[in-house]
């Protein structure tokens, strides 16, 4: 008896888009309970890059000696045996726990990420980190226009790019943080704001090789979170000005153990950028691996 199987070599590409087309219902079904992320619905996307990925980055900001670093590690690293596959883990701690956890970390699913890169590769920069010697040490990532350093370090949106840019050039992946003030939100400038941050930011920078960072700034280390709907809406209009749909965006701004999964459930929402939260084992492992 012959097989009713169809080959997938004899497939033409019109009989191939119709059985996309047919798959189409049941793939928006199984998205809902998906551990990852589905990238916005056409069959171009499906054809292409049918997924976003997760990232959960914790942002150690200034804290942690390198013996706080290891003590973390062995808190941590043990929560994460059953952690699913997909979801991208990242830490990114001061500069000087940057060569340990290299060491410590080798072989381990978690990636490095840096706070910081500038622009040139070397020069007279008093107190700046070129992106060479951040790869060279197994750097991964890197954080790039903290609301922090814009606020307290001068950073605009015309350094963010060339930070953005420098990072690329030399194969790091930049998570670029975007956010509003409480003035500029309750102005209703927030949607203005974060389009200027993202126009401006933007430029000549590879969406291929990006992660967005949603932060509003009087959401982050104040336990006053951003609805997880609000943040959700955000994080649509982001995507909606991008080139790329598929670039991951995070939400950042007191990130909890109590509300990491009704963040996670938004379905435009990719991962988290987790300051506080991040630095006891426990909790970020808990947020690691939301429900
Ligand atoms: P928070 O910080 O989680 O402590 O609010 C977030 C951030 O600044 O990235």
């Amino acid at each position: 008896m012959k097989s009713a199987s169809i080959s997938v070599r004899n497939l033409t590409t019109a009989s191939y888009v119709a059985i996309l087309c047919h798959l189409l219902p049941a793939y928006r079904v199984i998205r809902k309970s998906s551990r990852v992320k589905s990238a916005s619905i056409s069959v171009r996307n499906l054809t292409t890059s049918p997924v976003r990925k997760i990232v959960i980055a914790g942002n150690w900001k200034m804290f942690k000696t390198q013996a706080e670093t290891q003590d973390f590690l062995r808190g941590f690293l043990p929560h994460l045996d059953n952690t699913p596959e997909e979801r991208e883990i990242l830490l990114c701690p001061p500069f000087t726990d940057l060569s340990i956890l290299s060491q410590s970390l080798h072989g381990s699913r978690v990636q490095l990420g840096a706070q910081n890169v500038h622009w040139e590769d070397s020069g007279a920069y008093t107190g700046e980190i070129a992106a060479p010697m951040l790869t060279e040490i197994g750097v991964r990532y890197v954080i790039v226009g903290h609301s922090e350093r814009r606020q307290y370090f001068g950073e605009t949106d015309e350094t963010v790019n060339l930070r953005l840019k420098a990072a690329q050039k030399h194969g790091l992946t930049p998570v670029l943080c975007v956010g509003e003030t409480k003035q500029q939100r309750d102005l209703g400038q927030t949607e203005s704001l974060i389009t200027t941050q993202l126009e401006n930011g933007l430029v000549n920078v590879d969406q291929d090789n990006l992660v967005i960072a949603y932060e509003p700034i009087w959401a982050i280390g104040t336990g006053d979170t951003c609805e997880a709907t609000e943040a959700n809406r955000v994080i649509r209009l982001i995507r909606s000005q991008l080139k790329n749909p598929n670039v991951p965006i995070q939400y950042g701004g007191s990130v909890k153990p109590n509300n990491i999964d009704e963040i996670m459930a938004q379905p435009e929402i990719d991962g988290v950028l987790v300051g506080g939260a991040s630095l006891e084992p426990e909790s970020f492992a808990r947020i690691v691996n939301y429900q």
